[in-house]
């Protein structure tokens, strides 16, 4: 799978380190929504679900987590412990979350507001949908 991990610049100096977000710069669209995850149980995971239209970069701004990332041809594992990385998760990828650390806090940028309906949480929806793109000719990338 293409996974798409966009590398923020550092600010450094004696002080301490700072990266900033920026909108159409390190972040490939409008911003509309912030939220973050936190005091997740590490027996837990979360997700299961997919975005019809919704675009996503999460970022690990503590601890870590590791999810599982699947399109219309294949699945993969990645682990988010970087808090310099961030993970673009492009609409109709179905994601799950799971392994947070005690300390996690996972940060999440989002192209849109919350919208229950751009939500599949029905997996053999997910299929389904994933299906009719493929056979429509409309590949999903
Ligand atoms: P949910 O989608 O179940 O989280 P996850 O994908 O991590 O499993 O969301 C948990 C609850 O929070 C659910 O009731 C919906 C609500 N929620 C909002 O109100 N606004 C948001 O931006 C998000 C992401 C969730």
């Amino acid at each position: 799978m293409d996974i798409k991990f966009i590398k923020f610049d550092v600010k450094g100096d004696e002080r301490g380190s700072l990266i900033a977000l920026e909108e159409y710069k390190n972040i490939p669209f409008q911003i509309k929504r912030v939220y973050f995850i936190f005091d997740t149980k590490s027996d837990v995971s979360r997700g299961y679900h997919a975005h019809k239209n919704l675009k996503q970069v999460l970022i690990p701004v503590k601890g870590s987590c590791k999810i599982l990332l699947e399109n219309y041809e294949e699945t993969e594992e990645v682990l988010l412990s970087d808090q310099r990385c961030g993970l673009y998760i492009d609409a109709l990828i179905w994601r799950v979350m799971y392994e947070f650390s005690d300390d996690c806090v996972l940060l999440v940028l989002a192209s849109d507001y919350y919208n229950e309906n751009d939500y599949i949480r029905n997996y053999d929806q997910f299929r389904y949908e994933i299906k009719q793109l493929i056979t429509s000719g409309d590949n999903p990338t």
